[in-house]
C-alpha cells in the first residue's frame, strides 16, 4: 500500500500526496512486473492480471453466472422482465454484491440487469410486459464482488419459437463457443472475429459491428476491444488478459439502431430477431479458463 508521503508512482519526483493523489497506482506488482505487462499497459492500455486481481474476477464471475442462472430459470410466460431485475437485485444484496448496470453510463442505465428481447439487439431495459410464448429473450448481467467485475449473458427461449428465432439462438451460443476454442497465447484478437463471423455467414445470419467485446476485471470495459466482426486488430492475446465475448447475431442485416428516446436499447433496424451469449474469459498459459461458468 502506498503512503501519503511516498514519490508519486508516475514518477514525476512529488510526494503522492501533492500529485496523484488519492488516485492508485495500477497494479503491475509480483510476476506481472515484467516486461510483457509493461509493454501491454503502455502499447495497448491493456492490463494483466495479477495472480491475486484473477482470483478476484473469478469470484465475480462465478457470482455473475449463478445469479444469470437462477434469474433465468424465473424466465417463463406471464412473468415481466421488471420481475427479473428485481430478483437479480435482490441475489446480488444477498452476496454482497452490486449490479454493475445499474446508473452505468450516459444517460444513467435505469436497471441492475439487461434483458433484450426479440429483435433487441442488446442493452434492452426491463419493463412491465410479461413474456410470451415464442419469446427469445438474452439476459445480461455484471457483478461486482470487491472491486472486481464479472460479465456474462445468455439467451432464454419461452416455450416453442418459430425456426428464424430459434436459429439465431443457436448459430450465436456456437459462434461464442467456437471463438472460446480457439483461445491462447499467441492468437490475434482479430482471429475471434474470423472464427464468428465464418460461422454467422455460413448459416445466413450477420454479425453486429456497433457494439463489441470488451477486457473486463478491474472495470466493466476495459481495453481492448474484442470486434465479433472481421477486423484488423492484430493484438496478441497473453497469459493474464480478461476479456469478454459477446457476439450479437442478427438473422437479417447487420445494422442496429439505438433508441434515440431512453438512449439504450438497440434494435436491428429491420426488426428481424437478434441473440447473444456472453462470457468472461482467462487467457491462461495454454487455452483459456472460463470465469463466469453458466452451462446451457
Ligand atoms: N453487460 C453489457 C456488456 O456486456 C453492458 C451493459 S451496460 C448497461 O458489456 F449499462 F446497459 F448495463
Ligand atoms: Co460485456
Ligand atoms: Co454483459
Amino acid at each position: 500500500m502506498i503512503d501519503r508521503n511516498d514519490p508519486c508512482w508516475c514518477k514525476s519526483g512529488q510526494k503522492w500526496k501533492k500529485c496523484h493523489y488519492p488516485k492508485e497506482p495500477i497494479q503491475t506488482t509480483g510476476e506481472l512486473n515484467s516486461t510483457l505487462a509493461r509493454t501491454y499497459r503502455k502499447k495497448y492500455g491493456i492490463l494483466l492480471k495479477t495472480p491475486e486481481q484473477i482470483a478476484g474476477i473469478r469470484a465475480a464471475g462465478n457470482l455473475a453466472a449463478q445469479i444469470l442462472e437462477k434469474t433465468c430459470q424465473m424466465a417463463k410466460a406471464g412473468v415481466t422482465t421488471n420481475q427479473l431485475n428485481a430478483f437479480a437485485e435482490k441475489l446480488h444484496q444477498e452476496a454482497g454484491a452490486i449490479p454493475a448496470c445499474l446508473g452505468y453510463g450516459d444517460p444513467p442505465f435505469p436497471k441492475s440487469i439487461c434483458t433484450s428481447l426479440n429483435e433487441v439487439v442488446c442493452h434492452g431495459i426491463p419493463d412491465d410486459k410479461p413474456l410470451i410464448e415464442g419469446d427469445i429473450l438474452n439476459i445480461d448481467i455484471t457483478s461486482i464482488l470487491q472491486g472486481y467485475y464479472g460479465d456474462c449473458s445468455r439467451m432464454v427461449v419461452i416455450g416453442k419459437t418459430t425456426e428464424e428465432k430459434q436459429r439465431v439462438v443457436d448459430v450465436s451460443y456456437e459462434c461464442l463457443m467456437r471463438a472460446i476454442a480457439i483461445l491462447k497465447p499467441g492468437v490475434l484478437v482479430s482471429q475471434i472475429g474470423d472464427v464468428i463471423e465464418d460461422y454467422a455467414a455460413k448459416h445466413g445470419c450477420s454479425v453486429v459491428n456497433l457494439f463489441v467485446a470488451h477486457g473486463v476485471g478491474v472495470d466493466f470495459h476495459e481495453p481492448p476491444q474484442v470486434p465479433h466482426h472481421r477486423n484488423q486488430i492484430h493484438i496478441p492475446l497473453v497469459e493474464g488478459m480478461t476479456f469478454t465475448i459477446e457476439p450479437m447475431i442478427n438473422a437479417g442485416i447487420r445494422t442496429t439502431i439505438v433508441d434515440y428516446d431512453d438512449g439504450w436499447t438497440a434494435r436491428t433496424a429491420d426488426k428481424k430477431p437478434s441473440a447473444q451469449w456472453e462470457h468472461t474469459l482467462l487467457i491462461t498459459s495454454n487455452g483459456c479458463e472460463i470465469l463466469t461458468p453458466w452451462v446451457k
